[in-house]
C-alpha cells in the first residue's frame, strides 16, 4: 500500500532521475502528531476587513504566533489575508501587493488562508470581488509547491467569532492533503452561538460519543483513532466478516463496537437503540462504510448497482433519519458523510459508485438548512487515499491516480480523519453544509 514512486524519489539516485527527466517531485508532507504546536513558525497577517481586529486574538487563543510584518531574513510558516474589506474589483490588487513579496519567504509545507465574505451575502461590485477570490486561491494552490496548501474561507458576518476550529485545522499540518478548497462558516444558518470554543484544544471531543461505520480498517480505522485522540468515546460498526479486527481495535481505543451490516433492514433501529441504551445518545456520526463494485454501465449487473447505492447512500440516509427522529443524536451533534472525488468529477466504470457519492453530497445539501438544535452536517470528498480499497486498483491506473494532483502523491487515511475531526469538533458549530475535498488539489473535477 506504500507509494513506491515517492520512496524512489526520496533516494539520491531518484532525485537525479526526477531532475533530468522533469518528473513529478513530491514533497514529504508534514503531518501533525499529538501534543505538537499547531503552527511551527510565524503566521503573517494581511488585508483589512471585518476580521482584522479579531484574528490576532483568535490565533493567540490557539497558541499560534502572528505578526503583520516579517523581519528581514525571516520566513513565514503561514499567511492569512483578510479580504472581507474588498468591496470592488480594483481592491483585488491588495492580494498581489501582500502576497507577491512574501511568496519566496515561506518555510516548507506553508499554509495560506484567504478570508472573504460569502458572495451570496454581498451584492453588486462587492459580490463580484468576493467571488473573484476563488480563482486566486485555487491558482495559488497549484503554484505554491513544497507541500503548501491554499484555502479560501468565506465567513458570514454573524460568524466572525467562530473561526477558531477552522483556522486550527487549515493552518496546521492536520490539513496536509487539503488544498484549493472553499470553506463556508456560518453561511448555512449555523452561527455557533455556543459551539465555537473548547476548553482544551488537545481534547476537543472530551466527553463526546462518536459513531464510526466501517471502522475496522482503512480510513474508518484512522477516523476512530483520531476521534479517540481528540477525546471521544468511539463506537465502531462493521460487518460480521470484520468482527474480530473491529473488536481488537475498539478495545485498544477503549471504545465500543457493534457488529452489523448497515444495509440490514433493522440496522438504523439497532444502531439507535444501542447508542441510547449504552451511551445515552451520540454526538458525532461518521458515515464512513463504503464499497466499490466497478463495471462500465454496459456490463453493470443489478446487484453491483444496488449494493453500492445501498451501502454508500441509502444506509447513511436512513441511519441519519432514525437518529434525528428518535432524538438519539444529541444537541450540537455532528453528521459527517464520506463522499468521493468520483461523486464530483465522475469516473469510468463507476456510475454506481459516483451516483452514491454524489448522493452523499445531496444528503449534506438537503439537511444543512433543515437541521436545528445546533446540529451540523458536512462531508469529506477524498481523492486518492492509499488504503486496501485503492490497493485493488490496477498498478498503472494507481500510479497515474496518485500523481494527478498539486502534491503529486496520494493522501493517507489520517488526512481524511483529521478533516473529519475538524468537522466533529465541539468548536465547529458554525461549520455547516460543507463538502471539503481531501485530494491534494486533484486536477479532476477541480
Ligand atoms: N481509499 C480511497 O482512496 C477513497 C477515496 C474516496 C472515497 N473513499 C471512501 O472512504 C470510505 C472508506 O474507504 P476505505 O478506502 O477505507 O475502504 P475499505 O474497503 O478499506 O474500508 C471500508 C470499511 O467499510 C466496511 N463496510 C463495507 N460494507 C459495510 C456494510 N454494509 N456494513 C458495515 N460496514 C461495511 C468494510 O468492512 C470496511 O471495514 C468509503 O466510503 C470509500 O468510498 C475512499
Amino acid at each position: 500500500m506504500s507509494d513506491r514512486y515517492q520512496g524512489f524519489v526520496s533516494t539520491s539516485i531518484g532525485q537525479l532521475v526526477v531532475k533530468n527527466l522533469g518528473l513529478p517531485n513530491p514533497t514529504a508532507l508534514e503531518r501533525w502528531s499529538g501534543g505538537a504546536t499547531l503552527v511551527d513558525g510565524l503566521v503573517v497577517l494581511g488585508g483589512q476587513g471585518r476580521l482584522t481586529e479579531v484574528l490576532p486574538t483568535t490565533l493567540d487563543g490557539l497558541g499560534i504566533a502572528s505578526a503583520t510584518e516579517l523581519a528581514d531574513g525571516a520566513r513565514a510558516k503561514a499567511l492569512v489575508f483578510d479580504a472581507t474589506g474588498i468591496t470592488d474589483t480594483t481592491g483585488l490588487l491588495a492580494l498581489q501587493e501582500f502576497f507577491t513579496p512574501l511568496m519566496r519567504r515561506l518555510e516548507s509545507c506553508p499554509r495560506v488562508v484567504v478570508i472573504g465574505t460569502p458572495p451570496e451575502l454581498a451584492s453588486g461590485s462587492e459580490r463580484v470581488a468576493q467571488r473573484a477570490l476563488e480563482g486566486f486561491t485555487r491558482s495559488l494552490g497549484k503554484e505554491i509547491g513544497r507541500g503548501g496548501t491554499v484555502q479560501l474561507v468565506y465567513v458570514a458576518p454573524a460568524a466572525d467569532g467562530a473561526t477558531s476550529s477552522t483556522l486550527a485545522f487549515l493552518l496546521s499540518p492536520k490539513s496536509a492533503y487539503v488544498s484549493g478548497q472553499v470553506v463556508r462558516i456560518g453561511a448555512h444558518g449555523a452561527t455557533a452561538a455556543t459551539g465555537n470554543q473548547v476548553d482544551d484544544w488537545t481534547q476537543p471531543l472530551a466527553g463526546k460519543v462518536a459513531l464510526v461505520t466501517g471502522a475496522s480498517r482503512g480510513i474508518g480505522e484512522e477516523i476512530a483513532r483520531v476521534l479517540r485522540r481528540d477525546g471521544a468515546t468511539v463506537v465502531g460498526v462493521d460487518v460480521p466478516q470484520a468482527a474480530s479486527e473491529l473488536q481488537t481495535l475498539m478495545s485498544e481505543l477503549d471504545g465500543d463496537h457493534l457488529v452489523l451490516d448497515i444495509t440490514a433492514k433493522d440496522a438504523p433501529q439497532r444502531i439507535a437503540h444501542h447508542l441510547r441504551e449504552h451511551h445515552g445518545g451520540v454526538d458525532v456520526v461518521v458515515h464512513n462504510a463504503g464499497i466499490t463494485r466497478d463495471k462500465k454501465l454496459a456490463n453493470m449487473a443489478e446487484d453491483r448497482w444496488s449494493s453500492v447505492v445501498a451501502v454508500n447512500l441509502t444506509a447513511p440516509e436512513l441511519i441519519t433519519r432514525e437518529l434525528l427522529d428518535t432524538g438519539v443524536l444529541n444537541d450540537d451533534g455532528r453528521i459527517i458523510g464520506v463522499a468521493s472525488i468520483a461523486g464530483i468529477a465522475g469516473n469510468v466504470g463507476q456510475t454506481n459508485y459516483a451516483t452514491s457519492k454524489a448522493g452523499v453530497i445531496g444528503l449534506v445539501e438537503s439537511l444543512r438548512d433543515e437541521l436545528d438544535r445546533g446540529i451540523t452536517v458536512n462531508a469529506v470528498a477524498p481523492g486518492f487515499i492509499i488504503t486496501q480499497m485503492t490497493a485493488a486498483v490496477p498498478f498503472a491506473t494507481r500510479e497515474v491516480g496518485q500523481r494527478l494532483n498539486a502534491m503529486s502523491q496520494g493522501g493517507l487515511p489520517v488526512d481524511v480523519a483529521e478533516t473529519i475531526a475538524w468537522f466533529a469538533s465541539t468548536a465547529s458549530g458554525a461549520v455547516n453544509g460543507n463538502v471539503v475535498r481531501v485530494c491534494g488539489q486533484m486536477m479532476l473535477g477541480a
